[in-house]
């Protein structure tokens, strides 16, 4: 069975890139079969594995835009590793606008990964800062949704609101979608505010915090200058062990 996972916040900054390109290398690195998905017309997971969202023919554009589309058509290596990404290009922006009277149109990566006939034990996605169509293909095509959350003053009013998107989706296009958690980011355990704040998610969101903290490090914003994740990069450091015993907490979650 593969585990199809969107990483969603509509506030941009929050780690969503670097959530699905740590937590996919950890996956891979457990032997899983990984597929990432860029949803985002800004490509920044795209361009982490070396790939030009400016000179692509194929991309995530062409499986949204033509219906029946293969998402084998547009894969691409990503890394070292097994895992595979569905590219991002910059046309991406554009359709989102050339989608918003297409039929289907908020169901185009649920058929496309229907469809998709190559094994991956997850297919990871990527999704932009707003709650538009491409996030809304993102949480209509999977079952599970992993929310980051920046462990700063003001990340919790965000999540709210997402909360609700989530919860509309869910009745109206996909009842099986479900929360997976939420995952502090950036967190700087000198900063009184950091702690209030994670503390708060937990009131709140009990359980589905997951007890994993990645801490802020600039390690991060490092590593993909190299065309890696900081899991790829350097597997020992404290982040990238964030990452691996989040990816384990999630393989064994089920
Ligand atoms: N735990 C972290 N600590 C410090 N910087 C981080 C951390 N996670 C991500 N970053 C950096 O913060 C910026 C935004 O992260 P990113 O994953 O691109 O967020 P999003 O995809 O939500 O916009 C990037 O430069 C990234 O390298
Ligand atoms: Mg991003």
């Amino acid at each position: 069975m593969t585990r199809s996972i969107v990483v969603a916040n509509q506030k941009g900054g929050v780690g969503k890139t670097t959530t699905v390109a740590n937590l996919g290398a950890a996956l891979a690195a457990m032997g899983k079969r990984v597929l990432l998905i860029d949803l985002d017309p800004q490509a920044a997971l795209t361009a982490t594995y070396g790939i030009n969202p400016y000179k692509l023919p194929r991309s995530m554009y062409s499986v949204l835009i033509h219906e029946g589309s293969s998402l084998a058509r547009v894969l691409h290596p990503a890394g070292e590793s097994t895992m595979a990404i569905a590219p991002s290009s910059v046309d991406l922006a554009a359709a989102e606008v050339q989608l918003v009277n297409a039929p289907n149109r908020a169901q185009r990566l649920r058929s496309a990964i229907e469809n998709n006939r190559i094994p991956f034990d997850y297919i990871l996605i990527d999704t932009p800062p707003s709650l538009g169509l491409l996030t809304l293909n993102g949480l209509v095509g999977t079952k599970e949704v992993l929310v980051p959350v920046q462990a700063h003053f003001l990340a919790m009013r965000g999540v709210r609101s997402l909360m609700e998107v989530v919860w509309r989706v869910k009745r109206r296009l996909n009842p099986e979608l479900r929360l997976l958690g939420l995952l502090p980011t950036m967190y700087q355990p000198e900063s009184q505010h950091n702690v209030e704040v994670v503390n708060e998610l937990k009131r709140v969101f009990k359980t589905k915090v997951f007890d994993v903290l990645v801490y802020n490090s600039y390690a991060f914003a490092e590593a993909p200058v190299v065309n890696k994740s900081l899991v790829e990069q350097n597997p020992q450091h404290e982040g990238a062990l964030a990452y691996r015993k989040l990816a384990e907490v999630i393989a064994n979650h089920g």
